[in-house]
C-alpha cells in the first residue's frame, strides 16, 4: 500500500501535510489581497483629519484597544446593539488596524455620533460621572495636556506612502490644524468618527 508508506514515514507525512495545509490556506488568503472588497475603501469614506489622527494615536498609546473592540461580527446579537457589522472596507487606511480582541468595555467600532463630545469629556475625565458603575480608568491629564504637533505633518506623509488619499494641502496644513488643541480634543475627535462612513448611509 502506497499509504502506508507515507504513515510510516513522519518526515514525508510532515511534509505532505505542509503541503496540503498550505493549498487550503493560499487558496483562502490570496485572494484577499486582490478582492475589491477587502482593498476597497468603502464609498464616500474620507481619511482621518489630522486632528482625527492625533486622537487614533493617543487612543494606541492609552491602552484604549486593550479593553475595547473595533470590530462588529455579523451576528445579530452585536448588530442589535452596536449597528451595521464591520466590513473590510472600513479599515484600508487605519495601519494599524485596531480591530481588537478584548471585550472589558462595549465595541467602540460605531460609537461616532452615539454620544455628544460633552458625554465624551465628562466620560474620558472621569466614566464615573456618567455611568457610575463603570470601571473604566479615569484621563483626566488628557483636558490639561496640548496635542503634540511636531510629527502631525510626518505622520500625514507616512500614511501617503501607505495608500491614503491625503493631498499636499493636507500635509502642509497638519500641524496648524491641531495646534493649541488638547488631547481631549483630538480623542473625542477620532471617537466621533469612528463607524460613521457607513452609519451615515441609512
Ligand atoms: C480597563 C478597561 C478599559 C479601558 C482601558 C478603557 N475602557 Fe472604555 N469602557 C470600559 C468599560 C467597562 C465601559 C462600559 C462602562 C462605561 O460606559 O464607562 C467603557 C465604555 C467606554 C465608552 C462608551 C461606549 C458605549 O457605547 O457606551 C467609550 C466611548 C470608551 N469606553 C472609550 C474609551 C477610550 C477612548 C479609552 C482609552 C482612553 C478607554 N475607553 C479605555 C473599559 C475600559
Amino acid at each position: 500500500m502506497k499509504h502506508e508508506v507515507i504513515e510510516k514515514n513522519v518526515g514525508l507525512l510532515a511534509l505532505l501535510m505542509v503541503f496540503a495545509v498550505s493549498i487550503g490556506g493560499l487558496t483562502q488568503i490570496v485572494p484577499l489581497f486582490f478582492q475589491d472588497v477587502t482593498n476597497k475603501p468603502v464609498e464616500g469614506m474620507k481619511p482621518y483629519t489630522a486632528l482625527q489622527l492625533e486622537g487614533r494615536d493617543i487612543y494606541i498609546r492609552e491602552g484604549c484597544v486593550g479593553c475595547h473592540s473595533q470590530m462588529i461580527r455579523p451576528f445579530r446579537a452585536e448588530t442589535e446593539r452596536y449597528g451595521h457589522y464591520s466590513v473590510a472596507g472600513e479599515s484600508v487606511w487605519d495601519h494599524p488596524f485596531l480591530w481588537g480582541s478584548k471585550r472589558t468595555g462595549p465595541d467602540l467600532a460605531r460609537v461616532g455620533g452615539r454620544y455628544s463630545d460633552d458625554w465624551h469629556r465628562a466620560h474620558l475625565y472621569n466614566p464615573r460621572n456618567v455611568v457610575p458603575e463603570s470601571k473604566m480608568p479615569a484621563y483626566p491629564w488628557l483636558v490639561a495636556q496640548p496635542v503634540d504637533n511636531s510629527h502631525t505633518d510626518t505622520k500625514l506623509r507616512v500614511l501617503r506612502t501607505l495608500g491614503v488619499p491625503y493631498t499636499d494641502e493636507d500635509i502642509a496644513s497638519a500641524r496648524d490644524a491641531v495646534k493649541g488643541k488638547t488631547e481631549m480634543d483630538a480623542l473625542v475627535a477620532y471617537l466621533q468618527v469612528l463607524g460613521t462612513s457607513i452609519k451615515n448611509k441609512r
